[in-house]
């Protein structure tokens, strides 16, 4: 098959492209570079990379009109790009969807890629159960704080996504991940951030929110969960959470152990969290492993020493 990854220079995207090259299909990756990088690991695929802003409804006219598959990850996304400018997250996100939905044609299967942040004000609010299936309300708590547009932008990707695939004809699926974590994913997340402190071997050791617990989900499980969906007619018009709920670990324990991977013991020192993140998440599996079989493969303490040696490897 034809396969086009819309943001595919990102995290997700290089790891999601690599595993459709060994599937044997085409691939084709679209990235206008504002994150995602044109390095040595891109390169090394053998993937046709086309740079495009996909904000620019022009920009589709450079795509290949004959893929059944297509992949959308491009969207900004990280705490820090939300808390610096949440009106620019809100016009990318979602110009990105509505450009590629008014693009699409009926014959192409689209992927969208979602989060658990639509979700998350509901956590906050104790009106929704951890582990979390799919059917909880979406509730925004504050629609002015700017830690929510990140949310309502995939709020909205997804309601364009379901109606716009209904309205035209195209199969649609729509997933949402859960704390993905791997090599590559840049230095914005909790798991690099210990894993590159660690190399450096600070002492005292900071650690954010020892006291949250999220459920941290290997980028390889992820891709196949993506995989496995789009492969599954039974998905088509859904709304399915990818994660791994048996990774449930709290801040604190995660630190330890990127501490005892790097061989580093130095005094830990707790420091709250960021304000407004929620104290658990984890998503419940059931909807994800019904329809598709999918099992996960990389435990915590594998995939942490996999991402920690990636990380030491490529310091610079
Ligand atoms: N990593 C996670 O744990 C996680 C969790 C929830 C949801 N997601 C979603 O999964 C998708 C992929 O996430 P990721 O972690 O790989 O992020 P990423 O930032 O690594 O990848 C996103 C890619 O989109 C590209 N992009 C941004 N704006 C673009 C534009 N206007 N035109 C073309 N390309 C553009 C970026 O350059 C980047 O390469 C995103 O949609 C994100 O919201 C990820």
């Amino acid at each position: 098959m034809k396969c086009l990854v819309l943001g595919g220079a990102g995290f997700i995207g290089l790891h999601l492209s690599r595993r459709l090259l060994e599937d044997g299909h085409e691939v084709t990756v679209v990235d206008d570079f504002s994150r995602g990088r044109d390095d040595p690991e891109l390169t090394a695929l053998d993937v046709s990379v086309i740079s495009a802003d996909l904000t620019d409804p022009a920009a589709f006219e450079s795509l290949p009109g004959d893929c059944d598959h297509v992949y959308l990850l491009a969207a900004v996304v990280g705490v820090r790009n939300v808390e610096r400018d949440p009106s620019r997250v809100i016009r990318i996100n979602t110009l990105v969807v509505l450009n590629t939905l008014d693009w699409i044609t009926p014959g192409r299967r689209l992927f969208f890629a979602s989060t658990s942040e639509t979700y998350a004000g509901g956590v906050s609010a104790g009106l929704v159960p951890v582990p979390t299936p799919e059917t909880v309300p979406l509730v925004v708590e504050d629609v002015a704080a700017p830690r929510f547009a990140y949310g309502i932008s995939k709020m909205l990707g997804e309601a364009a996504v379901v109606h716009a695939g209904r309205a035209k004809n195209v199969p649609v699926v729509v997933g949402r991940f859960h704390n993905v974590y791997g090599p590559r994913m840049g230095a914005d997340h909790v798991i690099p951030e210990l894993c590159l402190r660690a190399l450096r071997r600070e002492d005292p050791f900071l650690v954010y929110g020892t006291d949250q617990f999220r459920a941290f989900c290997h980028v390889d499980d992820a891709v196949d969960a993506v995989v496995r969906l789009m492969g599954t007619d039974a998905a088509i018009g859904g709304i399915v959470h990818i994660g791994d709920d048996t990774a449930q670990t709290n801040i604190g324990e995660l630190a330890e152990l990127v501490l005892k991977i790097a061989g580093h013991s130095p005094t830990i020192q707790c420091a709250a969290a960021p304000p407004g993140s929620v104290t658990r998440r984890c998503p419940d599996l059931t909807l994800l492993r019904a329809l598709t079989g999918h099992s996960l493969s990389v435990s915590l303490d594998d995939g942490l020493r996999r991402t920690f040696t990636w990380y030491r490897d490529h310091q610079s």
